[in-house]
């Protein structure tokens, strides 16, 4: 080809921010009872509405999403303030394992609960590369109708999966959280992004302090994760040249808070 010629027209390149990844057709990903709470209209465009779009990133490409997740790591101070040993563990939304990974060393019993097939898939693999696979049982469910008997566990607790939104948790969500978890136990939510609904709802609040960096695997994922998931940040990423980015540069609260509740004995 000369320098004269124009690049032969091809497919659009697919759109790379996250806001702008799915369309409307992407939703037949959802099975029954996640359209029924995520897309509780019929319909819906992951275009207009960013938590549709995390819904189908976790079912489409969960590999990617836990390319993100690994680089965003919790305060290590959460870690320090959860119980060491405890007989029994529930985790709700538990994704591809950021807190479960933690907590499989801590209980006699883990159950991790997950809706989104594609991340339970990573997490039984995760487990089972790190020796936990016995321990930890990974089962589908939701927050409003977990598969797990009354005072069940002496810790439920979710992270960065629970919202005051009925689709996230909600009213019915926190019910079910505390109906599993057995008198005297502890209920906590990490990385909670409604903190005063919660303290309207009894729950404390914890946060450790200190600065906080996302660490991504290298500078090049540090951009093409910024470019996706934070692009207004993508700019300054790319500026600074490094793999690890203050939580600050890309306009996010850090996960360093908690909110927890223990159930009356
Ligand atoms: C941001 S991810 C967090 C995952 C994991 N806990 C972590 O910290 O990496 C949110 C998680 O909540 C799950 N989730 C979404 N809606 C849910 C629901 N109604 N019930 C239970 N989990 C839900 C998603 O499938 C996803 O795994």
């Amino acid at each position: 080809m000369t320098g004269s010629e124009a690049p032969a027209p091809g497919p659009a390149a697919p759109e790379r921010e996250l806001r702008r990844r799915y369309t409307a057709a992407d939703l037949g990903v959802f099975t029954r009872e996640e359209a029924r709470r995520f897309v509780p209209q019929g319909e819906g465009d992951p275009r207009h509405d960013v938590v549709l779009a995390w819904e189908l990133l976790y079912r489409l490409e969960p590999e990617l999403y836990d390319r993100l997740a690994s680089a965003e790591r919790l305060h290590p101070g959460i870690a320090g303030w959860l119980p060491c040993k405890v007989n029994r563990i529930a985790e709700v939304g538990a994704g591809t394992g950021r807190l479960t990974m933690e907590l499989a060393g801590r209980g006699q019993h883990v159950v991790a609960v997950e809706p989104a097939l594609p991340l339970r898939r990573i997490l039984r693999r995760k487990l089972a590369a790190a020796g936990h696979g016995e321990r930890v049982r990974v089962v589908r469910g939701f927050f409003d109708q977990l598969p797990l008997p009354d005072d069940f566990a002496d810790l439920v607790v979710a992270c960065s999966a629970f919202t005051p939104a009925p689709a996230h948790g909600g009213e019915d969500g926190l019910a079910e959280m505390e109906r599993v978890c057995r008198p005297g136990g502890c209920v906590a939510i990490i990385w909670p992004n409604h903190l005063g609904w919660l303290s309207a709802r009894g729950y404390r609040h914890v946060s450790f302090p200190g600065p906080m960096s996302v660490e991504f695997g290298s500078y090049a994922d540090a951009v093409e994760l910024a470019e996706i998931f934070y692009p207004k940040a993508a700019g300054e990423v790319r500026r600074l040249g490094n793999r690890t980015v203050p939580f600050e540069v890309l306009g996010i609260n850090p996960p360093r808070d908690l909110a927890f509740k223990m159930v009356p004995a």
